[in-house]
């Protein structure tokens, strides 16, 4: 499954509200590993928060500022990253994160998403009057790309921790086969 790629690095994706910033805080503290989040990345460099930089420059000038960080990650090392729920929809920030990292997508249907994200204003994306419509949309999209991950976990039904302690076996498993 992970054939040659050198994997010193989990990188979880997924949609908004699926946990990746939980479960990676909580996956890192499981395995020694240092945090990183790209959106917290991004608002400490420009001093922004997302919705600022959303407003004030267009996602396009977001998505620029994700692909530089990419670009860096892959000199990290023992570190597990939380993807901005977007990242991974460009080919090759997901090719690139491949490189060093075991890609882990966290998955929950549409309605979940709703019910974790509902009352957060910091998700421009679904400051909408439909968020759910947007929601199925987005995720229609983006399904395809989601599904490049090395593993796809399905968080509904299992609580953080336990979705954290299923991503660090899967990190061990994906280790092991490489030894
Ligand atoms: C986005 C997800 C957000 C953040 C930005 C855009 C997206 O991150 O990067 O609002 O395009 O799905 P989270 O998935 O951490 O909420």
């Amino acid at each position: 499954m992970t054939g040659n790629r050198s994997i010193h690095n989990l990188a979880l994706i997924g949609f908004m509200g699926t946990g990746k910033s939980c479960v990676g805080r909580l996956a890192a503290e499981l395995m020694h590993f240092t945090f990183l989040d790209t959106d917290h990345v991004i608002e400490a460099r420009t001093g922004k928060r997302i919705t600022e930089i959303f407003a004030q420059e267009g996602e396009p000038a977001f998505r620029h500022l994700e692909r530089r960080l990419v670009e860096e990650l892959t000199r990290r090392h023992r570190t597990v990253i939380a993807t901005g729920g977007g990242l991974p929809a460009d080919e090759a920030n997901m090719a690139s994160l491949k490189t060093h990292a075991l890609v882990v997508c966290l998955w929950a249907s549409p309605e979940a998403i709703l019910e974790r994200v509902r009352g957060h204003e910091h998700r421009p994306l679904l400051n909408e009057p439909d968020p759910l419509a947007k929601i199925r949309a987005l995720l229609a999209a983006r399904e395809p790309c989601y599904r490049q991950a090395d593993v796809l976990v399905n968080t509904e039904m299992r609580s953080l921790r336990e979705v954290a302690q299923h991503v660090v076996h899967q990190f061990h498993m994906a280790q092991s086969e490489r030894q």
